[in-house]
């Protein structure tokens, strides 16, 4: 999901506009994504970026070493504290994660100044992710029995009023949500079915529950319902939705 995650954080950061020299915390920054994105096109004047695995931290670390980026090990719930606090507090595809999303929005919240927003973004799983809504068909035509893995099962928050109530719940003001569209592009059959036999998440690890005659039976059935272009290409639309909130108090 990598090349598309960097695409989104491009698209996010637009939508945000937000001035130079800003502070940011970042929560669950992974391998850098959104991270990158900050450096790229904010110039911030800090970044701490936060995520529990310390493989993801270092390899961000290493990656990213021209970043003015402090990297953390830590989860949502021990975020870390700026005095005055940060003028951005942001999350990329992350919030469908968390146990307790409200809990960490409100301490998204807490560790922003007054006047600064919270703002983050999360895939639109039940809907818009045409590369696994194929997947999930085709999967669930061969295993009924596999209909509830499907992430529109698993994440249903991640829809325009589920992500307003969060936010305004957490007593962000000013709360919007918007979403941003791009297409997957696939080199091919190949590129398309690869991610699902060696990733996390919950279609690979469907995949990885099938024998060798389950998996070969999915595989051709996808083949066949994905007609590439002329090209060769397989081209699959792809949504995520945006939320933003002002801290206009501090409750
Ligand atoms: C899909 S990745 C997104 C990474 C990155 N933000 C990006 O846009 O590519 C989800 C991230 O959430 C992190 N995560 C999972 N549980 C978390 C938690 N409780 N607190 C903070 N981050 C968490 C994971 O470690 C992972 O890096």
């Amino acid at each position: 999901m990598g090349r598309w995650s960097r695409k989104v954080a491009e698209q996010f950061l637009e939508w945000l506009d937000p001035a130079p020299r800003a502070h940011w915390l970042e929560v669950g920054c992974g391998t850098g994504a959104l991270t990158e994105a900050i450096c790229g096109s904010a110039q911030p004047s800090s970044i701490v970026a936060c995520d529990p695995s310390p493989g993801f931290i270092s390899f961000a670390e290493s990656r990213l070493g021209r970043c003015p980026a402090t990297f953390l090990a830590v989860d949502a719930d021990d975020l870390p504290r700026r005095e005055g606090g940060f003028d951005f507090v942001v999350s990329g595809l992350v919030l469908n994660f968390l146990v307790q999303p409200a809990i960490a929005v409100g301490s998204m919240r807490q560790r922003t100044r007054i006047g600064g927003k919270v703002a983050a973004y999360v895939w639109d799983y039940s809907e818009g992710m045409e590369f696994l809504r194929v997947f999930w068909e085709q999967a669930i035509e061969l295993d009924p029995s596999a209909s509830h893995l499907a992430e529109r099962h698993r994440f249903p928050f991640c829809r325009p009023d589920p992500l307003t109530e969060l936010f305004a719940q957490a007593g962000l003001a000013d709360v919007e949500v918007r979403p941003f569209e791009f297409p997957f592009i696939f080199h091919d059959f190949h590129d398309y079915w690869a991610p699902f036999l060696g990733g996390t998440g919950p279609a690979p690890s469907y995949v990885a529950s099938l024998d060798t005659q389950g998996r070969t039976a999915l595989m051709n059935r996808l083949k066949k319902r994905l007609v590439p272009a002329s090209d060769g290409t397989i081209r699959l639309g792809a949504r995520a939705f945006g939320v933003r909130g002002l801290v206009a108090n501090r409750q």
